[in-house]
């Protein structure tokens, strides 16, 4: 009996560790690559954000306006307008780990 709690907990112990490693490589390549223009809070207010009008990364994870993870995999390869795409500077995963960060609301 004690021995399985054991396990649970050391199952649970790890599979968090790895959660918070990913959500915060997402952040950290957030932070590297994306906030130069949409700012670290996604809000767009940075000199070259405001110079390109940028809007609120949020509302893309708005109700009623989600825009789906595979759309924003896309706008982050391809680029969109004025955004350079990244399929040269970023690894497949590492789009859809951004993806799914920036879907999620930066969390
Ligand atoms: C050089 C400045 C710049 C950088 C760097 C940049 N973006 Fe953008 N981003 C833009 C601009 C400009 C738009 C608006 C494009 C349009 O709608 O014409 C945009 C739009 C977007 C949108 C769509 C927003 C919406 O409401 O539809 C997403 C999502 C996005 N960027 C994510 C990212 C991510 C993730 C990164 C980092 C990998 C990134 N951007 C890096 C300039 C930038």
């Amino acid at each position: 009996m004690m021995r399985r709690v054991i396990r649970m907990a050391l199952v649970l112990a790890v599979s968090l560790a790895a959660a918070s490693a990913r959500a915060e490589s997402a952040a950290a390549i957030f932070e590297k690559k994306c906030a130069t223009c949409h700012g670290k809070d996604g809000k767009g207010h940075t000199k070259l954000g405001e110079k390109l009008g940028l809007t609120d990364l949020a509302a893309v994870s708005a109700p009623g306006r989600a825009t789906p993870a595979a759309d924003v995999e896309k706008i982050v390869r391809d680029g969109k307008g004025k955004m350079p795409g990244f399929k040269d500077k970023l690894s497949d995963a590492e789009i859809k780990e951004l993806a799914a960060y920036v879907v999620a609301g930066l969390k």
